[in-house]
């Protein structure tokens, strides 16, 4: 898959909820062969301050005959409020597309879940709107999507998703908006009663989020991708910070890690070591609806 790097210009920035901002990004040699799922890095520094490391941002809508693409950003810390403050005409150093995507359905008789905690609705997104393109045009109501956040006032509008006919079910933690609790106690409820599974399931959300939906998942006869997020300095497997502890098919017991930025980000979960990444919890993470 070709890497390219390019100044990409910031065309627009729009805030679209409590602390997360969308920019659309020109960037002609990195969109045309980016697939939903990868992601791009974005060397965020501003003019006189000291460089900040590049930070991951996956594609949100891809626009490939204009080569344009759509970043959703949370704001935790330096590099994301600095981005969230660069003006329309502006340009970013960005790398990309790197990563491995989401496997895409082939059928439309298929039933699609998708799962989507806070601003893992970012590279779900792209997806749906690849499949309602393709696979499920004519049959959106074959896609599901299930957004969840912390309060309403951080939930994106996707009334164009609804629009489009795609059943979706928005729960909000403090019940604010949507089903009070998480959005996987949403999923539980309306699949733990039903006696046919969805087909597939892709997930993005926090670590706590994917490690209790690979939980329960794995009980179940569900085809599912996850992306997934880790820390990463350099995105192309440089220094092997972004490692997940990982299942080694011929010895379970072997330590074997799998690299977030090359082997993923969407991963499937089956291959990761889920006692081991749990610890990782106890760590401050990206915002806890992440
Ligand atoms: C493949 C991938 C795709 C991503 N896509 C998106 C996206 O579409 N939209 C979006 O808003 N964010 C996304 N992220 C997360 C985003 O890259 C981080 O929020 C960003 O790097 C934080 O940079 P910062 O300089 O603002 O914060 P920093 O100052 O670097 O960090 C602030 C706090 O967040 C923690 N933190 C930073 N990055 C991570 C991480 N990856 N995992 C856990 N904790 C972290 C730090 O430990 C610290 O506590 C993605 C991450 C990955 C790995
Ligand atoms: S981020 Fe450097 S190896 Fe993955």
């Amino acid at each position: 898959m070709p890497r390219v790097q390019e100044k990409a210009k910031i065309l627009e920035s729009h805030k679209e909820a409590e602390g997360t901002y969308r920019l659309v990004l020109y960037a002609p040699k990195i969109v045309p062969t980016a697939r939903p799922g990868q992601f791009v890095m974005v060397r965020v520094a501003s003019e006189g301050a000291d460089p900040l490391l590049a930070r991951p941002f996956s594609f949100h809508r891809l626009h490939k005959e204009d080569g344009l693409c759509e970043i959703l950003l949370r704001v935790v810390g330096a590099g994301t409020r600095l981005l969230s403050q660069r003006q329309p005409g502006s340009s970013v150093d960005v790398v990309g597309p790197l990563g491995r995507g989401f496997t895409a359905p082939t059928r439309s008789d298929e039933t699609v879940v998708f799962v989507a905690g806070g601003i893992g609705i970012a590279p779900l997104r792209a997806l749906l709107d690849h499949l309602l393109a393709t696979t499920h045009k004519g049959h959106p109501e074959r896609l599901h999507l299930y957004y969840g956040a912390r309060s309403a006032s951080e939930l994106i509008a996707l009334h164009d998703l609804k629009r489009a006919g795609v059943v979706s079910v928005v729960s909000t933690d403090d019940g604010s908006a949507g089903e009070r609790g998480t959005v996987l106690d949403a999923v539980q409820k309306r699949w733990n009663a039903s006696s046919q599974m969805p087909n597939r399931l892709y997930a993005c959300g926090s670590l706590p989020m994917q490690v209790n939906l690979a939980r329960w998942v794995r009980r179940r006869d569900i085809w599912v991708e996850m992306s997934l997020e880790s820390m990463m300095a350099c995105g192309i497997g440089a220094c092997l910070g972004c490692a997940l502890p990982a299942v080694d098919p011929e010895d379970p017991q072997a330590q074997r890690y799998l690299h977030v930025c090359q082997d993923g980000p969407v991963l499937d979960p089956k291959r990761i070591r889920w006692d081991k990444v749990q610890p990782l919890i106890a760590r401050p993470l990206i915002s806890a609806s992440l």
